[in-house]
């Protein structure tokens, strides 16, 4: 019987392809999404025609902590006594929000989302993760010291879970690792139907980070899967750290903009 790995807001983008590294490495994949129904069926149905049986879906939102305590029950039951063998908290909500128009409905979505619902999670997931003797890895960013302008609670938020990431694995040690791959410009976010002009803000933008970035390009979702799965499986002396896979963009200091 393969181990179980759990990926959350796995239908798309960074965690499906998180998800496919995670099969090739011979896990069966718990697969958790929240509204993108059809991407994880997708997902499903391509993971299961490459080994059947090898993924099932869970929803549930992750900022509602009732919902995060019955995901938690489902996975520690389907896993029975082998336990969770790797947890990716991978979900999360990103967008700006400038200091003087910040709502607390903004506050619950982006921490909610990227450091209540890991955080619960993760404590709800510890015995099944100790009893596998896993390893627990969190999506931080490259912005989590609070570099990224305009965006103050997304980057708390992920400072919050790099915290998180070092108190735990002093914690779950010895049995279960906690690691952290902290992402620089990987994918986009995606154009909103009918705000032109700030999708050509984001372009322009796009263009500026690039150019900026020592590498000189954007990385690519397998970039991050791999760094995943290195933490994930290989890394088998490595527990508290925060390994940034960037281009190099955290060397960059911030750049100056006129104070709005
Ligand atoms: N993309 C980048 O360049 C980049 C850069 C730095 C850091 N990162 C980090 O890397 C990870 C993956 O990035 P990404 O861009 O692929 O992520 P993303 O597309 O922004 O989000 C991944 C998934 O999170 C799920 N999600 C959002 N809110 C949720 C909630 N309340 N409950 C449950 N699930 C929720 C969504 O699932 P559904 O679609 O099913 O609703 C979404 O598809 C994230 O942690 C991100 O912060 C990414």
């Amino acid at each position: 019987m393969r181990a179980w790995a759990l990926v959350t807001g796995a239908a798309r983008r960074i965690g499906a392809e998180i998800s496919r590294e995670l099969q090739r490495a011979d896990f069966n994949l718990l697969l958790h999404y929240h509204r993108s129904d059809d991407a994880a069926q997708a997902l499903a149905a391509e993971l299961q025609e490459l080994r059947a049986g090898s993924a099932q879906l869970l929803s549930a939102d992750l900022r509602d902590a009732a919902a995060v305590a019955d995901l938690a029950a489902q996975v520690d039951s389907l896993c029975g006594d082998d336990g969770l063998a790797v947890l990716v908290n991978n979900a999360s909500t990103f967008y700006a929000t400038r200091l003087g128009s910040i709502e607390l409905s903004d506050w619950d979505e982006l921490m909610g989302s990227n450091l209540r619902g890991p955080l619960l999670l993760s404590q709800g997931l510890a015995p099944a993760l100790r009893r596998a003797c896993g390893s627990l890895v969190n999506m931080i960013d490259v912005h989590a010291d609070g570099t990224l302008r305009h965006h103050a609670i997304y980057c708390a938020a992920k400072a919050g879970l790099a915290s998180l990431t070092r108190s735990f694995a002093l914690e779950m040690a010895p049995h279960v690792r906690v690691n952290g791959v902290a992402p620089g410009a990987i994918l986009w976010p995606e154009p909103t139907l009918g705000h032109e002009a700030e999708n050509e803000a984001l372009l322009r933008e796009r263009r500026e980070t690039v150019a900026e970035i020592p590498l000189r390009r954007e990385g690519e979702a397998q970039d991050i899967a791999r760094a995943v799965r290195f933490l994930a499986v290989d890394a088998t002396y490595m527990t508290g750290q925060i390994l940034p896979v960037d281009g190099g963009w955290r060397l960059v200091p911030p750049r100056i903009a006129p104070l709005a």
